[in-house]
């Protein structure tokens, strides 16, 4: 349908497969927007060109016909991006539709290292970030003393920001952590060059998305993690430092909140989380190690081993109401194809009370997961094409998730692969 402004936002921890569906429906797509985060993510995609795990250039960038933008709400490593954009380009896609806003934020070197030394400062509050300097990135921006992308056109900006901000950075990274300082003159230096070799993807998006609202194109939102690690919604404090929601999609992409039509949220049909914070369902035994390698939940950014559990029905429905969702993809359906009895959390139990709502993130440490056990169906899910084709039981099994989080079910992951996505209509 022309038109379409579509959020893609996860629905449990982040990992949830997003890159997948991205990557599906950017194939009707005019503009494919990234609004939050920035290398943090790893959204993996499995098609005609091979394997790609892209944590900074949007999943749209497979169809050549479709804008691809690192929104204004994103932080970017340059570097990282030309990166990705030669790793990408050497297996023949083109990235000449790819552009970043001139709002958007740079992560500069120092970020990195105050990402590291600034975590293992937290001690038991440490949030294990991937490392990649979006926090400190992040806090820069909100602080008035980031770079710009458009920073990086104009010397004489750069020089006298950066100069300032290095000063700071520098004092704190030496007299608070004990690291060696930034040499500003060579910062400037590599920031120019950046500048240069990006020069002609630096864009204002304003116009863009103007155009393409009133032209009726299909814009698709495409989001990164979940509203479990909002910086707002998630559990704090160990959560991202931007707003994975439809919320923040309209805010970091520059939509109008009301031309936002279509809101999906991706859930895997069970749990996995990298990092802290609490996971009532998470299993610590065998059924866990069986579960992380019948679904390789090892971490596209960092390699971890991915913190595994049950369906947690509280969280999605929570999640989903956060972002007003309107259809619900549920992926990874075909990982749990060989479990005899698959167990639901319906609500949880905390000082004898049932509770079936999202608590503080105090008590939800605390919760004890209420579970309905589910047939499993026993049988390969791999090759299904419909929602007929797929064993009773697995129907059933997808029926309850959709009844117990009250959105319907727009799309069915049974694979890695494109094709292996079942549309529910
Ligand atoms: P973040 O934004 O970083 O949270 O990532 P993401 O939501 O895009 O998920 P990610 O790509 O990290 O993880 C999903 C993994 O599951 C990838 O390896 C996908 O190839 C794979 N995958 C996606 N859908 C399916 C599916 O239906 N079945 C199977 N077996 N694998 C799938």
């Amino acid at each position: 349908m022309a038109g379409t402004v579509t959020v893609v936002v996860g629905t449990q921890w982040g990992d949830e497969g997003k890159g997948k569906l991205v990557d599906l429906l950017s194939k009707e797509t005019d503009v494919c927007m990234r609004f939050q985060g920035g290398g943090n993510a790893g959204h993996t995609v499995v098609n005609e060109y091979g394997e790609f795990k892209l944590h900074l250039v949007p999943c749209g960038i497979f169809n050549t016909g479709c804008i691809c933008i690192m929104g204004t709400g994103t932080v970017v490593d340059p570097l990282a991006l030309l990166a990705e954009m030669a790793s990408i380009e050497e297996k023949g896609v083109s990235t000449e539709h790819l552009f970043i806003s001139n709002r958007a934020h740079v992560v500069m070197p120092y970020h990195k290292l105050l990402d590291k030394v600034e975590d293992e400062a937290r001690g038991a509050y440490r949030v294990e970030t991937t490392g990649r300097g979006i926090g400190p990135a992040y806090t820069d921006k909100v602080g008035r003393i980031g770079i710009r992308f458009n920073d990086l056109l104009h010397e004489d900006m750069l020089r006298a920001k950066l100069t300032a901000v290095v000063r700071k950075h520098n004092t704190i990274l030496e007299h608070v952590y004990h690291q060696p300082p930034f040499d500003v003159e060579k910062l400037i230096a590599d920031a120019l060059s950046w500048g240069q070799q990006l020069q002609s993807r630096i864009i204002d998006t304003v116009p863009v998305v103007r155009a393409a609202l009133a032209e009726n194109k299909n814009i698709l939102l495409e989001g990164q993690l979940s509203a479990m690690k909002d910086i707002d919604w998630g559990s704090y404090p160990f959560v991202t430092s931007s707003s994975p929601t439809a919320a923040g999609a309209a805010a970091g992409a520059g939509i109008p909140p009301q031309k936002i039509n279509r809101v999906i949220g991706v859930a895997k049909a069970y749990s996995t989380q990298v990092g802290t914070g609490p996971m009532p369902t998470e299993l610590h035994d065998e059924q866990g190690t069986n579960l992380r390698n019948l679904g390789g939940e090892y971490g596209a950014t960092t390699g971890r081993p991915r913190r595994i559990g049950w369906f947690d029905a509280v969280v999605t429905r929570y999640v989903t109401e956060i972002n007003g969702c309107t259809d619900l993809n549920i992926t990874k359906l075909d990982v749990l194809d060989t479990l005899a009895e698959i167990p639901i959390c319906t609500g949880y139990r905390y000082n004898g009370q049932l509770i079936e709502y999202l608590p503080d993130e105090i008590i939800h440490e605390k919760c004890e997961p209420v579970y309905e056990i589910m047939p499993g169906w026993q049988q390969s899910t791999l090759e299904a094409k419909t929602l007929q084709d797929l064993p009773v039981n697995a129907r059933a099994y997808l029926n309850r998730l959709a009844e117990l989080v009250n959105v319907r079910i727009h799309s069915v992951g049974v694979g890695p692969n494109r094709d292996q996505t079942i549309m529910a209509e």
